[in-house]
């Protein structure tokens, strides 16, 4: 199969090849070898890629330290099940589906997928597999981050950094969704994008002063360093800064510091697709490009605002 390729860290998105790789082997899952309990293999149509990807560990070892490259990046698909394993609880050869796969096995920039079905969610036949794609990263994060580490509830107000981007721009809309008042914040250049999306209220965190906003019940920062240590201060006692970041040395005085990394979630996945079928949320997509564009895509010569969707099968 034809797939994108790393085997250089340092060479980032610029090492990005692509080149041929073995299928993911459909007939030793149906087989029931047991090797590959829980798997399906998935018929890759789209596919997303995090900007960052390369920069982590998981992309270039396995789960006991071993070297894994040639790897194949990307770990947000929409695609078709073709091939089933024992243990695969709820879906079907032929069934449309998305996800969020393994970050340390090989990942969707390919034409097929090997991934664990309890990491995948039917994507109904009315969303297409670009916009399936697209909800994956965005959605399971602003989820996570608002719901279950944020604890977000009706009538509170929540700070969003980065509120034009992929992952704020989904926490915008799924805040406000949930009835929280939402303050968006970014570059001059993102206010528009971030009130179409449902901020109440922009900080242009160049120009404007963050400090006055007031009082807020949760922080999700996108962003980190002196932006989150600044906006810690700013949040009620018993209050949270979510942030995606990673470690942060930001905790409000009298509140909760969570940093997370997105999981999958098959339940989480059912509700954002729900909301995109009733139009209640939007995906943030920027580019979608073919896996024979992909290198070009994922190495563009002017910065692209939203997300790269790697449109695999047309
Ligand atoms: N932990 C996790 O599970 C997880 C999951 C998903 C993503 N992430 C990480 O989260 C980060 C955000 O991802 P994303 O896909 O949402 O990125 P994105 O689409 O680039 O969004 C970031 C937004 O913040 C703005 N911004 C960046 N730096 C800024 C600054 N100094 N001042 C004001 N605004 C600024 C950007 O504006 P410009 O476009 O003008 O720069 C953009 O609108 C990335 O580092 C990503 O790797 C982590």
């Amino acid at each position: 199969m034809r797939a994108i390729v790393v085997t250089d860290q340092a060479a980032g998105t610029a090492g990005m090849t692509l080149a041929e790789r073995p299928e993911p082997q459909g007939a030793a899952l149906a087989g029931l070898s047991g090797a590959n309990y829980g798997d399906v293999v998935v018929q890759v149509h789209a596919s997303g890629f995090t900007g960052d990807e390369l920069s982590w560990p998981s992309t270039w070892v396995d789960r006991l330290g071993r070297d894994r490259t040639p790897s194949i990046p990307g770990h947000e698909v929409a695609g078709v099940v073709t091939a089933l394993s024992y243990g695969t609880t709820g879906l079907s050869v032929g069934q449309r589906v998305f996800g969020l796969t393994d970050w340390v096995r090989d990942g969707t920039l390919a034409e097929y997928v090997a991934v664990e079905a309890r990491n995948l969610a039917p994507l109904p036949g009315d969303v297409d597999f670009t916009e399936g794609a697209a909800l994956v990263m965005s959605g399971l994060t602003a989820w996570q981050g608002l719901f279950e580490h944020g604890r977000l509830r009706a009538g509170q107000t929540v700070l969003v950094h980065g509120a034009a981007g992929v992952v704020g721009s989904m926490a915008t809309q799924l805040a406000r969704e949930a009835g929280a008042y939402v303050i968006g914040t970014g570059r001059a250049a993102g206010r528009q994008t971030a009130l179409d999306f449902g901020a109440q209220e922009f900080v242009d965190l160049e120009n404007d002063a963050l400090e006055e906003i007031g009082r807020v019940d949760l922080v999700f920062d996108v962003l980190g360093g002196d932006i989150a240590m600044r906006s810690a201060r700013l949040i009620r006692a018993g209050g949270t800064l979510v942030t995606i970041t990673g470690p942060t040395e930001a905790r409000p005085a009298q509140g909760l510091a969570v940093d997370f990394v997105v999981v999958p979630d098959r339940a989480q996945l059912s509700e954002i697709v729900r909301r995109a079928r009733d139009g209640r949320v939007r995906t943030n997509i920027g580019e979608v490009a073919t896996l024979d564009d992909a290198v070009a895509a994922f190495n563009p010569t002017e910065r692209v605002n939203g997300k790269t969707i790697i449109r695999v099968r047309p």
